[in-house]
């Protein structure tokens, strides 16, 4: 049930829209409906067109990336659209997907794979808070999140994105983050409109149905400057990444309405109030162009009263040969603003065109801008003078606890034969680059939208940590794992290379070689072998379980490596359950494979208490 205060700011918001409709243009409503990324037009375009949205994508950070130049970025967007001839605030988009990731020196969070192991929707709700105000403190009022993929394939690259397979902790998850993010009244110059994506069953695709269109031939000069990845992506590209994402769903409607819509029922009922479409297909159609999930299922079914996005440049790939058909197709299905995000302009056109030959009809169009300008009604962005906040907290010691009690808490103990807690009096050897790299530790949509290993941003490695916790005792870290002497204790810390979306599709999830090289050379220098593994998803390690006496799925904590160290020595108990079911082999992937007793199942999680 709504609260009367909030259904009468509501009906106000939908009285604004309606009046502001009534005096626009066909060519202002068609820039309503247009988000562009940064780096492709000027304050000058969004003065001139009214532009209804800017986007950063993953990587679109100013120079320098400090919070000074973000907010002077954004506010020049912003006083720019406030200077249009009707005055209509833009609505400022990035991927806040584990704090305000693009920001170097900002909190950042595990990834929601991490935060589904906590199973505390409370301190979900705190972490969606933090990271509202991060990302407002630099003027970003519009976050892509929370995921509310439920995945079904852990050789899915945006496994990680998911808080889990299972739907309910899904949906509990991320309506906290959402309830944290937008707070209790969306006019709070500190509340974060979310964006629940992507609309729906992204996380059941089938390997080897992806229909991504090669990209790199329409933009590559742009994809690549604005991905900050050079030529060498490509070539990852053609040798196979993008398997599974952006592929096809081969599942049911039951299935499609069991497993992978409750979490947006959830989330529209918690108040969320933009959707992303997803890349994927269903039934033979793209999401994008899919009228029955999209208007009758989305809006009309679960009342949506939003604004559906499309995701980057997914309108092109409707008709992958006929931009004007991709367009009519979208928005008659029942997208309502589109992220271009490079050649904005032909966009314009091409829609106004549509409308114009009778394509697409004006009441479509009304509906759409209606929604957005509703949204941005409710917000009170009509009140927006232009001027920011001050980023004061971003990175505070404050917000990094709350980061740090989600580390300890995401830890997942897998297995410990009387070896953890450590004590600090224990001689100690730590192997492995991981072990003292914050890029490792953040994984992909970190700074870059790849991410990167090194230190990309302020953080605390899990070297660092150990050495805080034990001020006094000499713990020698060689990435090599070859050591000089012998210790009580050997740690083993192993990533995975950072990934993002369908990079980091991947067939076979065994350690690599050099990793069980390294695990084996430890083993043979100390007494008790620790593994602590920094991964966006279960790898198979079957074989590696008899050499590790300990072992601890650390998933992507991000920069607080500090809270992985307090567990270990005792200081807080763990308490992580599996989001994921570990499968033994990889015969049990996907999960739908998972005849027989995976390694660990769903909900598996030791305690030292
Ligand atoms: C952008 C990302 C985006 C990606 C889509 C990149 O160029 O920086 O934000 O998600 O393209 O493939
Ligand atoms: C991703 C989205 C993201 C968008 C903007 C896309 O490539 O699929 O998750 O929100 O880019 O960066």
């Amino acid at each position: 049930m709504t609260a009367p205060s909030v259904s009468g700011s509501a009906d106000a918001a939908k009285a604004q829209a309606a009046d502001l409709l009534e005096q626009m243009t066909l060519l202002e409503k068609v820039a309503q409906m247009t988000q562009v990324e940064k780096n492709s037009l000027t304050p000058e375009d969004v003065a001139a067109h009214g532009i209804g949205s800017v986007l950063s994508g993953g990587g679109g950070n100013p120079e320098p990336n400090n919070p000074q130049a973000w907010l002077e970025m954004v506010g020049r967007f912003q006083r720019a659209a406030l200077q249009s001839r009707l005055k209509i605030p833009l609505l400022y988009g990035s991927d806040a997907v584990h704090g305000h990731n693009n920001l170097a020196g900002a909190t950042i969070f595990p990834h929601n794979i991490g935060l589904g192991a906590t199973r505390d929707p409370d301190l979900v709700r705190r972490v969606g808070r933090v990271t509202a105000l991060e990302t407002s403190a630099v003027g970003v009022r519009w976050d892509f999140a929370p995921a509310v993929s439920v995945p079904q394939d852990v050789r899915w690259g945006r496994s990680f994105e998911g808080y889990s397979q299972d739907t309910a902790i899904v949906s509990e998850m991320a309506t906290a983050f959402l309830e944290g993010l937008q707070g209790d009244d969306l006019r709070d110059p500190t509340a974060v409109l979310g964006c629940i994506k992507h609309y729906v069953a992204d996380g059941a695709t089938t390997w080897g149905s992806s229909q991504r269109v090669d990209r790199a031939a329409l933009e590559i000069d742009q994809t690549l400057a604005n991905a900050n990845v050079d030529e060498s992506f490509l070539k990852l590209v053609s040798e196979g990444a993008w398997q599974l994402d952006q592929g096809s769903s081969d599942i049911d409607e039951a299935t499609l309405r069991r497993v992978h819509l409750p979490p947006y029922e959830a989330a529209i009922k918690a108040g969320a109030l933009s959707v992303m479409a997803s890349y994927s297909s269903w039934g033979g159609l793209k999401l994008h162009a899919h009228r029955y999930l999209l208007t009758e299922v989305l809006k009309d079914e679960l009342g949506f009263e939003g604004f559906v996005v499309t995701d980057w440049e997914g309108v092109d790939q409707i008709s992958p040969d006929d931009f004007y058909d991709s367009v009519v197709q979208a928005v008659n299905a029942g997208i309502d603003m589109v992220m271009v995000p490079f050649r904005f302009e032909r966009f314009m056109e091409t829609l106004l065109g549509a409308v114009e030959k009778g394509d697409l009809s004006l009441s479509r169009i009304d509906d759409a801008v209606s929604r957005i300008l509703y949204v941005k009604a409710r917000m009170g962005l009509f009140g927006d003078t232009g001027t920011l906040p001050d980023p004061v907290n971003v990175g505070s010691a404050e917000h990094r606890a709350v980061a740090r009690e989600a580390v300890r808490k995401s830890l997942v103990l897998l297995k410990n034969d009387a070896t953890l807690p450590l004590t600090k009096s224990q001689t100690m050897l730590v192997a492995g680059r991981a072990a003292d790299d914050v890029g490792y530790q953040c994984g992909g949509w970190t700074i870059t939208w790849m991410g990167g290993p090194g230190p990309t941003t302020p953080g605390t490695t899990l070297l660092e940590g150990l050495k805080i916790a034990v001020p006094l005792a000499e713990i020698s870290h060689r990435a090599d794992g070859n050591f000089a002497t012998h210790a009580e204790v050997g740690m083993v810390v192993l990533a995975e290379e950072p990934y993002a979306e369908g990079m980091g599709d991947k067939e076979d999830l065994h350690l690599r070689p050099e990793q069980i090289a390294l695990l084996e050379r430890v083993r043979a220098q100390c007494d008790k072998l620790v593994l602590i593994l920094f991964s966006g998803r279960p790898l198979i390690l079957t074989e590696q379980l008899p050499l590790c006496d300990a072992l601890i799925a650390a998933w992507l904590p991000g920069t607080e490596g500090q809270g992985v160290a307090e567990v270990l020595f005792g200081e807080y108990e763990f308490s992580g359950k599996l989001p994921f079911a570990w499968p033994e082999s990889m015969v049990q992937i996907p999960l739908a494979r998972l005849e027989q007793e995976p390694l660990f199942p769903l909900g598996y999680g030791l305690t030292t208490a």
